[in-house]
């Protein structure tokens, strides 16, 4: 691609600096460490800020840390934002998804897609912790916001627990007795760590993987091999001991959360050194390469709004020219 200085056509695309949110634990439900709460039903979260950006992790993006205590339930609503959460910590808790139930236990990604039933309970005795990511920004700046609760504080027991591991997560192959899902966000809402980690590690093993990002893997509609969710693509990679990546940029947003190790990012010269519980993002178009110092494997979980940059033709991406920072 020949490179083009988006900044000088487009003043607002690259806005301040990355975030970078050390796990903060709010004291207790109503405390977050902002006045904002993060799922809108209930339970503390901390926001995640970032001085550049109006609102959020992200011009387009969320990413809060949002705490359920034990016993407590987050009752039923359903908005318009498209949703997800990555367990961070946790014995057992539950999410009910348009009636199906999923469980929750860390390392867990859980889809809440747009418009559907969602509660949330801690059924332990321990809190439970979890990376809330939501397209809430963008849908602000749409004006296609709406909401609604649900006439009780839990969805009644619907199909039972998660059918759509059992469904769906065969890879390649799908139940031939009904029509494919047609909805455009995955069928599949639950999807467990050690899956992502046997994959990274297979993949380890054999293959060099992205310069810019080590051994990278998108989480998708089991159906399409599309995005799990129209507004937000979801990754999980694997930097291997050591591994320094390539310099590049583009013009999707990537809000990150360390789930195992330790190293830094570069992001247009400034370094942020992150660690396990992390949550840091990179704002669009800025340039950015990822460091593992250590000597064993990082693993790193991350949203975009990749697919709505694809979707809409906006996506472009530059290897820096001048080699890493
Ligand atoms: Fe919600
Ligand atoms: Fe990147």
């Amino acid at each position: 691609m020949a490179a083009v200085d988006l900044e000088s056509v487009q003043g607002t695309q690259k806005q301040g600096y990355a975030l970078y949110l050390a796990l903060e634990r709010p004291a207790s439900p109503g405390h977050a460490r902002s006045g904002i709460g993060g799922d809108e039903g209930g339970g503390a979260a901390s926001v995640g800020t970032n001085p550049g950006t109006q609102w959020g992790a992200a011009n387009t993006l969320f990413a809060n840390i949002q705490v359920v205590l034990p016993g407590e339930v987050v009752r039923s609503h359903r908005h318009t934002n498209g949703a997800l959460r990555f367990i961070i910590e946790g014995k057992i808790g539950h999410t009910v998804v348009d009636g199906q139930r999923y469980p929750m236990v860390p390392g867990d990604l859980v889809i809440t897609p747009s418009w559907s039933w969602h509660d949330h309970a801690n059924e332990s005795d321990v809190p439970i912790l979890w990376l809330d990511s939501l397209d809430a920004p963008l849908v602000r700046l749409l004006e296609v916001g709406f909401r609604e609760d649900y006439p009780d504080e839990i969805q009644p027991p619907g199909e039972g627990n998660d059918n759509s591991q059992a469904r769906y997560s065969s890879g390649g192959l799908r139940p031939a007795w009904e029509p494919a899902p047609s909805t455009p966000h995955t069928p599949m809402c639950r999807y467990p760590l050690e899956q992502a980690k046997a994959a990274l590690d297979r993949l380890a093993a054999a293959e060099a993987g992205s310069p810019y990002d080590g051994i990278i893997l998108e989480y998708t509609n089991p159906i399409t091999g599309g995005p799990v969710m129209p507004t937000i693509g979801c990754y999980i990679q694997l930097l291997r001991p050591g591994e320094h990546t390539e310099c590049h940029r583009h013009t999707s947003c990537v809000c990150y959360h360390v789930v195992e190790g330790s190293g830094y990012t570069m992001i247009d010269g400034q370094r942020l050194d992150w660690e396990e519980k992390d949550v840091f993002s990179v704002p669009a178009w800025a340039f950015h390469e990822h460091v593992n110092s250590r000597d064993h494997p990082a693993i790193v979980f991350s949203v975009t709004d990749i697919p709505v940059k694809r979707a809409l033709g906006y996506y472009r991406e530059q290897a820096s020219p001048s080699g890493r920072q």
